[in-house]
């Protein structure tokens, strides 16, 4: 089997929520175990600060988050001796191959891009110019390691899709096979977590309400509370996946249950039918608790082991760096520009 390089990342804005665990880490972490075994052990893991300075105009708290994300990482089962966990813009090759990447792109690709409208709003005009340029610096953060295996949710298959085209134009721009093709690897079943407060949006750190979402770093008493308030309807849970039709956030909290405890819908429905969501909640409460509280425990102790989190990210930088650097002198020659 061929060597594979995996990357993936998250944004340090906000609240890292079950929506992020579910959908990114926990599959990084058992793609990450599976590949150890084989010895095909190369996988790098980002913190994207970079990309939340598109959308966060309040610096005050990334500095934290940064570091919270980065204790979520260890704290989900990411082992940093196996891995390189490490900072975004302690990489500058990151930013430089995505202004080679720009000069390449087409403007008709970037038009495409869903979440640019969505996050954009009406008034594009007023949209800065990173947050339009966004899917091309998340494109250089996969290239430049030459990542293979890009694992995230779905709202990140077109971003994915696009690193892969933008491989396979410079390729053809440069007349050489140098980038292999990233493909976006998406858990079917975990791949959108919902809104607690609106089955029809995901659930997602911009929503302005906190109890649209479950936070890794919530204790046991606030994750309760959310979840009695989540909305439901007051029909009977089905016996089978089709009752669950038109019933978005009946299906959401039946998906996260089914997803903790590693079974399938069909067989959740199954096993809770005919009962309300009143006497189901409590259930899937304990569940979540259960995941959740040894993650939370530890992502607290990890932020207050500071000088660990910065050797962890200090070694994850520097085997992300060599390797960068040592693409990106290639990619400057392939360019045509004069190499250091
Ligand atoms: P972000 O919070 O946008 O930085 O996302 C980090 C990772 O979590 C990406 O791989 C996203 O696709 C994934 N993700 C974010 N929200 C969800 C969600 N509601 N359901 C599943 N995956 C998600
Ligand atoms: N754009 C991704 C998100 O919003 C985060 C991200 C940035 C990313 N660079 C990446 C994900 C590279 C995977 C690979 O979630």
């Amino acid at each position: 089997m061929k060597n594979q390089r995996i990357l993936s990342g998250v944004r340090p804005t906000g609240h890292i929520h079950l929506g992020n665990y579910l959908g990114a880490i926990r599959q990084w972490v058992r793609l990450s175990q599976s590949l150890s075994k084989q010895g095909l052990n190369e996988q790098l893991f980002c913190i994207v600060d970079q990309h939340a300075l598109t959308t966060q105009s309040d610096t005050n708290n990334l500095s934290l988050n940064t570091y919270t994300i980065a204790a979520a990482y260890i704290a989900c089962g990411i082992n940093p001796d196996e891995s390189a966990i490490f900072i975004q813009s302690h990489v500058p090759a990151h930013t430089e191959l995505a202004w080679y990447l720009s000069c390449i792109a087409p403007l008709g690709w970037l038009n495409r891009m869903t979440q640019f409208k969505d996050k954009a709003g009406k008034d594009t005009g007023q949209a800065c110019l990173g947050l339009y340029a966004y899917p091309v610096l998340m494109a250089a953060d996969i290239l430049i390691y030459k990542a293979t295996q890009v694992p995230v949710g779905e709202d990140q298959k077109q971003h994915v899709e696009l690193a892969r085209d933008l491989a396979g134009l410079f390729n053809r721009h440069c007349d050489v096979d140098y980038f292999p093709l990233p493909e976006p690897l998406i858990n079917k079943s975990t791949a959108r977590i919902m809104s607690l407060r609106d089955g029809s949006k995901k659930m997602s750190k911009s929503d302005l309400s906190d109890y649209s979402r479950l936070h890794l770093t919530d204790e046991n008493d606030l994750l309760t509370l959310k979840i009695r308030k989540a909305k439901t309807d007051s029909d009977p849970i089905p016996d089978a996946i089709k009752g669950l039709e038109s019933r978005l956030e009946a299906q959401n909290l039946l998906g996260i249950y089914a997803n903790l405890t590693e079974q399938t819908l069909e067989s959740v429905c199954q096993q809770f039918a005919g009962q309300l969501f009143s006497a189901f909640k409590p259930i899937l409460t304990e569940v979540v608790i259960s995941t959740l509280q040894p993650i939370r425990e530890k992502i607290f102790q990890l932020r207050e082991e500071k000088s660990y989190l910065n050797q962890i990210l200090h070694k994850g930088a520097e085997t992300a760096n060599q390797l960068a650097n040592k693409n990106l002198s290639e990619i400057r020659t392939l360019l045509g520009l004069v190499d250091r």
